[in-house]
C-alpha cells in the first residue's frame, strides 16, 4: 500500500521544517516497510506570489486526492497589507473548510527534559499531557454574514457571526469522548453558555451525546474564561478539553505555552470518514511561519516531525511507527540536543538539519 501525501511547505520556516519531515519519511520507507508517494504545491503567501491567490483550485484538487496533507506554515510581514481574502491565512482556512476538517487535535505535552523551559513552575507542568479538541470548520471563523458595511452616518459596521448546529457540536463531542477513552477518560467542555446562545446549545448537545453514548467518560462543563485561568493555575486537572473554534484557537495557544516550547507541538485536523473509508486529514506544527528566523537553518523541526507521528497514527493506523518517532524525539531531548528556541545551559545547540540528524540516529538505535 502506497500512501499519497501532499506536502504544502508554505511560507517562512515552513519549507525548512517540511524538508526535515521529508527526510524522516525517507527513513520510514527505507526501514519500516512503508511506501509514500509525495506531491508538493504552494499555499499561503508564496501561492499568492505565483498565482494571485493563497490557495488555487489545482492545489485543492491535490489536497482532496491525498491520503494526508503535511502543512508547514503560512504568512509573513510581506503580505500583511493584502486585502483580507487574499491573505496567506485564507489558504489554510480554505483547506480546513473545503476538506471538511472539523476536528482539530492539539496535544500539549510537557517533555520531561524541557520542564524547566516553561514560564510556569516545573512542578505545575511536569508530566502535563492535555489534548485540546477544537471544532475547526464552524463558529465565528466561518459564520455568515461576515462583512464590513457602510452606515449612513459615515461610520462602518463589522459583523462576524458565531453559529453552530447541533450536528456540528455532536460530531466534535464524539471525537473528544472517543479520544478520552484512549487516555484519561475525562472531558472538560468549555463554552460561554452564560452569555452566548451558541454556548447554551453547545452544552446541551455535548451533554446529550455524553449521556446517550459515552456515560463511562467523566464529563465536566467549564466556562471558557475560567478554563483559561485554570490552565495556568492547575493545568494537570485537565485530560481532554473540547471547545469551539474561537475558544479553541485561544486556549490551545495558552496550553502550548505551558509546555514552554511552541516549537515542539504538532496538530492534526481530521474530517469525516467517507463511504470509501477515506478520511481527509491535514497535519501541521502549531507554531507559525517565524519570518524572523526563516532561511537560517535555526528552526526547530520537532513540531513538524511530531505532526508526521500523528499522521502515522491517525491516517495510516501505524501506531507502533508513530510511537517510535515520538520516542526518538524524547531520546534526542534527553541526550541534550536543543535548537535555539529550547536552548538551556549545558545543552548541545543544534540547527534544523542537525536536530533531524540526531532524530534519524535515534530511530536507527531504537529500531535496531
Ligand atoms: C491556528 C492559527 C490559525 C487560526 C490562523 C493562522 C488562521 O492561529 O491554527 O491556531 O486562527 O486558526
Ligand atoms: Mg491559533
Amino acid at each position: 500500500m502506497t500512501y499519497n501525501i501532499l506536502l504544502l511547505p508554505g511560507d517562512g520556516i515552513g519549507p525548512e521544517v517540511l524538508e526535515e519531515t521529508r527526510r524522516v519519511l525517507g527513513w520510514y520507507s527505507a526501514n519500516r516497510n512503508l511506501a509514500f508517494a509525495t506531491r508538493e504545491d504552494l499555499v499561503g503567501g508564496c501561492a499568492y506570489e505565483a498565482h494571485g491567490a493563497p490557495a488555487t483550485d489545482a492545489m485543492m484538487k491535490k489536497a482532496l486526492a491525498a491520503d494526508a496533507v503535511l502543512f508547514g506554515a503560512v504568512g509573513g510581514p510581506k503580505w500583511d497589507k493584502l486585502p483580507f481574502h487574499q491573505k496567506p491565512e485564507q489558504g489554510l482556512l480554505r483547506l480546513r473548510g473545503d476538506l471538511g476538517l472539523f476536528a482539530n487535535l492539539r496535544p500539549a505535552l510537557c517533555f520531561e527534559a524541557l520542564k524547566d523551559a516553561s514560564s510556569l513552575k516545573p512542578e505545575i507542568v511536569s508530566g502535563l499531557d492535555i489534548l485540546i479538541v477544537r471544532e475547526l470548520t464552524g463558529g465565528v471563523y466561518f459564520g455568515k454574514p461576515k462583512e464590513i458595511t457602510d452606515l449612513p452616518d459615515g461610520q462602518k459596521r463589522a459583523v462576524d457571526t458565531q453559529v453552530y448546529t447541533t450536528g456540528e457540536i455532536e460530531r466534535i463531542a464524539r471525537v473528544a469522548f472517543e479520544l478520552a477513552r484512549l487516555r484519561g477518560n475525562r472531558v472538560a467542555s468549555a463554552d460561554k453558555s452564560n452569555v452566548m446562545v451558541t454556548g447554551v446549545l453547545w452544552r446541551e448537545a455535548v451533554t446529550r451525546v455524553h449521556d446517550k453514548e459515552f456515560p463511562d467518560v467523566a464529563l465536566s462543563h467549564i466556562l471558557a474564561d475560567n478554563c483559561a485561568m485554570q490552565l495556568v493555575r492547575n493545568p494537570k486537572q485537565f485530560d481532554v478539553i473540547v471547545t469551539d473554534n474561537l475558544f479553541g484557537d485561544v486556549l490551545s495557544d495558552e496550553a502550548a505555552q505551558l509546555t514552554g516550547s511552541i516549537g515542539m507541538l504538532p496538530s492534526a485536523s481530521l474530517g469525516a470518514k467517507g463511504a470509501d473509508g477515506r478520511q481527509p486529514a491535514l497535519y501541521e506544527p502549531i507554531h507559525g511561519s517565524a519570518p524572523d528566523i526563516a532561511g537560517k537553518g535555526l528552526a526547530n523541526p520537532i513540531a513538524t516531525i511530531l505532526s508526521l507521528a500523528m499522521c502515522l497514527r491517525y491516517s495510516f493506523g501505524r501506531v507502533e511507527d508513530a510511537t517510535l518517532l515520538e520516542k526518538a524525539v524524547e531520546r534526542v531531548l534527553a541526550e541534550g540536543y536543543r535548537t535555539g528556541d529550547i536552548m538551556q545551559p549545558g545543552m548541545t545547540k543544534v540547527g534544523t538539519a542537525a536536530m533531524t540528524d540526531a532524530i534519524l540516529k535515534a530511530l536507527d538505535k531504537l529500531s535496531a
